[in-house]
C-alpha cells in the first residue's frame, strides 16, 4: 500500500523543541523499520507511560472481555490487563516495540507477539479490540483496510473501543482523521455507542482525542 501523504519530517512526532529534532533514516510508517528506529532511539512522544482513566473505567466495566491490542507499542494497557488476570493479546509488527513491551511485561511477556495486524489470527475471539495511537499511525491509504480488518476480527456485538485522534492533519504520523471521515469509515460495520472527552492526553494529542466505543453490527 502506498502512502500519498508527504513523508513525515523528523520533528513531527515529538514534543520537544524543533532544534532538538532527531534525524531518522526511515520515513515510511508502513514499514516496521520506521517504528523500530524510533523505539531504538527512545523517541516515542505518543507513549503514555501508563494507562489513562477512560481505559481503566472501560476495562473495569468489561471484566470478562478478551482483549486484542493491535500496534501495542510499549504495551502499557496489555500489562495492566495481564497483571489482573485478563485474557489479552498485544501485537506489534516492529521487533523493537515487541522487545520493549515484553521486557516491561516481565512474567506476562508471552501475551505480546510480533505480528502484522492485517494477517494476525488471535488465539481467541476478541470481545474488545483496544485502539490507541494505532489508526493514526497508519498511512491514510490503509484506513479502509483497517476498518475491514477490525470488522473481520470482531463478532457481532463485540466492541472496538479506545482513543481516536480526531481532526485532519496535513502530515503525520500521527495522521488525524476528520470526524466525518471516521464515521464514514466505521459505520458500514459498526454502531457508535459511546463518545467521551478524554482527560490526560499527551501534548501530541491534546484536545483532539475522543474515547469512542463502536459495537460490531450483526
Ligand atoms: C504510534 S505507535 C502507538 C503504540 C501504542 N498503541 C501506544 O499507544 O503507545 C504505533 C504502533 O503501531 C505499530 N504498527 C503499525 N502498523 C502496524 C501493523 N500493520 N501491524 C502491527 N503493528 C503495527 C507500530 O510498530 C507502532 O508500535
Amino acid at each position: 500500500m502506498s502512502d500519498p501523504t508527504p513523508p513525515a519530517r523528523p520533528d513531527q512526532t515529538q514534543n520537544s523543541t524543533p532544534n532538538s529534532a532527531p534525524e531518522f533514516e526511515s520515513r515510511d510508517p508502513a514499514a516496521p523499520a520506521f517504528w523500530d528506529e524510533r523505539f531504538e532511539r527512545g523517541f516515542t512522544p505518543w507513549d503514555q507511560a501508563g494507562v489513562l482513566p477512560a481505559f481503566e473505567a472501560f476495562a473495569t466495566a468489561h471484566p470478562d472481555a478478551a482483549v486484542l491490542i493491535p500496534g501495542c507499542g510499549n504495551g502499557w494497557e496489555a500489562r495492566w490487563l495481564a497483571e489482573r488476570g485478563r485474557t489479552v493479546r498485544a501485537i506489534d509488527f516492529a521487533p523493537q516495540a515487541v522487545a520493549h513491551a515484553r521486557a516491561a511485561l516481565g512474567e506476562h511477556a508471552d501475551v505480546v507477539e510480533q505480528a502484522d495486524f492485517y494477517t494476525y489470527a488471535p488465539p481467541f475471539t476478541p470481545a474488545w479490540i483496544f485502539e490507541r495511537a494505532f489508526l493514526c499511525a497508519l498511512p491514510k491509504a490503509q484506513r479502509a483496510d483497517y476498518a475491514r480488518r477490525m470488522a473481520e476480527l470482531l463478532a457481532p456485538g463485540a466492541l472496538l473501543a479506545g482513543y481516536f485522534f480526531i481532526g485532519e492533519t496535513p502530515k503525520g504520523p500521527p495522521f488525524g482523521i476528520a470526524r466525518a471521515e471516521l464515521d464514514a469509515l466505521l459505520t458500514p460495520y459498526f454502531t457508535l455507542i459511546d463518545d467521551q472527552a478524554v482527560q490526560g492526553s499527551l501534548p501530541v494529542f491534546e484536545g483532539r482525542e475522543r474515547w469512542l466505543t463502536w459495537r460490531r453490527n450483526s
